[in-house]
């Protein structure tokens, strides 16, 4: 058993209570540091649940990462093998109305972080990046060496991190640094008891699906079906929550094994699927119609994009157990369970 202690910023949130609840299980001990900005302190009751006999080694923090007294005093406390990092904006739409809110919530929680760190000798971190930064690419299976760019304001603050991170290695040598590019993280815990809750309108295609399928939206748009793909709808990575939160339980022992330095890896399945197909797998599962709306391209969307996965594979040993299928079923199993979510039809946006 691990007899670790890992911070994990931004671990109330959808990805984060996902990784929070495989580290406890691994027998890690979990600290999280959250403002709550886009999740619910419930959330880290029912991961506390779910973990069973472990739940007593997570302990949470209603904190701001630039909150540099508040993170101070939390590492004053507690002495950490490691940082998994996920806390961010991450809504596109809103960082293209809202750069500086983006820049400053992002850039400086990281650089806070980093420096707190640095203070404490606190040297190993995994971040949440993003397939995002790939942007259109000009071939697919997108391979880590490909070139970056951005397309919005969000996007850009993830490549410039992956950059701070690059320097900050290069600088001082004894960091250990792990950059995750996430491909598009959908589904739930089986258990139906954590998911994806966002606030207001989803953006993402899985989350609006769902709202339809519980009846809190009336249809999908689907943002351009004139792509050259299969169905002319848009191509994605989709990878289940519970494929990418192991992904990082991987990322983590090899900052223990070896000398990494600054080292990038995909996290996909390496499978493309359309828009329409993923509708067609969710309501397969839910045995609900989803009514469709087309509508045109989507401004700042690439045609398609999936995941090599060989790097991860080769030096993470990690690969993607789940398909389409098992998504579309937890993700069903989550939404008929909590159809608003953590709140209630009460508190909602709709
Ligand atoms: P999320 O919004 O559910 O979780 C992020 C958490 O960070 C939230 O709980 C929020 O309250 C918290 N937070 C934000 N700013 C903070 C701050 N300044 N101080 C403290 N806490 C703060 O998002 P998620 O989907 O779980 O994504 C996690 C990370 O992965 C993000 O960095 C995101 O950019 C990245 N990512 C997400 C996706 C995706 O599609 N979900 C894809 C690629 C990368
Ligand atoms: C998937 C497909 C849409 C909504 C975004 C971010 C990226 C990463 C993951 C954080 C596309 C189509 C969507 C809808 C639709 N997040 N769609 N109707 O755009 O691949 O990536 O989330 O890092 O940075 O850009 O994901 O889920 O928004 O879209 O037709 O209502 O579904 O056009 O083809 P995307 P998505």
């Amino acid at each position: 058993m691990i007899s670790k202690t890992v911070l994990v910023t931004g671990g109330a949130g959808y990805i984060g209570t996902h990784t929070v609840l495989h580290l406890l299980l691994a027998g890690f001990k979990t600290v999280v540091v959250d403002n709550l900005d886009n999740s619910s302190h419930l959330a880290i009751l029912r991961v506390k649940e779910l973990a069973g006999e472990f739940r007593n080694n997570l302990s949470f923090h209603n904190a701001d990462l630039r909150d540099r007294d508040a993170l101070e005093q939390i590492f004053v406390s507690t002495k950490f093998d490691a940082v998994i990092h996920f806390a961010g904006l991450k809504a596109v739409g809103e960082s293209v109305k809202k750069p500086l809110l983006y820049y400053n919530n992002n850039l400086t929680g990281t650089i806070t972080l980093l420096e707190v760190m640095a203070a404490h000798g606190c040297k190993k971190l995994v971040f949440s990046s993003s397939a995002t930064v790939y942007g259109w690419p000009k071939k697919v299976p997108c391979t880590e060496e490909f070139p970056l760019s951005a397309a919005n304001p969000y996007g850009r603050s993830k490549l410039i991190i992956e950059e701070i991170c690059r320097d900050v290695y290069n600088a001082e040598q004894d960091w250990k640094i792990i950059l995750l590019r996430y491909f598009n993280p959908v589904g739930a815990h089986p258990s139906g008891y954590i998911g994806e809750d966002p606030r207001g309108v989803p953006n993402n295609l899985m989350p609006f699906v769902q709202q339809v399928a519980v009846e809190r939206r009336p249809a999908l748009t689907i943002f351009g079906n004139d792509y050259n793909t299969i169905d002319g709808t848009g191509v994605r990575d989709y990878i289940h929550v519970v494929d990418l939160a192991d992904g990082h339980i991987a990322a983590l022992l090899k900052l223990d094994e070896s000398d990494i330095g600054c080292e990038v890896y995909n996290l996909g399945t390496g499978k493309g699927t359309s828009v329409l197909e993923m509708v067609k797998a969710f309501e397969l599962a839910s045995g609900k119609k989803i009514p469709l709306v087309m509508a045109g391209r989507r401004p700042g969307d690439a045609e398609i994009v999936y995941a090599s996965t060989e790097k991860a594979e080769r030096e993470l040993n990690w690969k993607a157990k789940y398909g389409i299928d098992e998504m579309c079923r937890d993700q069903w199993n989550w939404a008929s369970k909590n159809p608003y979510g953590y709140g209630s039809q009460k508190d909602s946006t709709d």
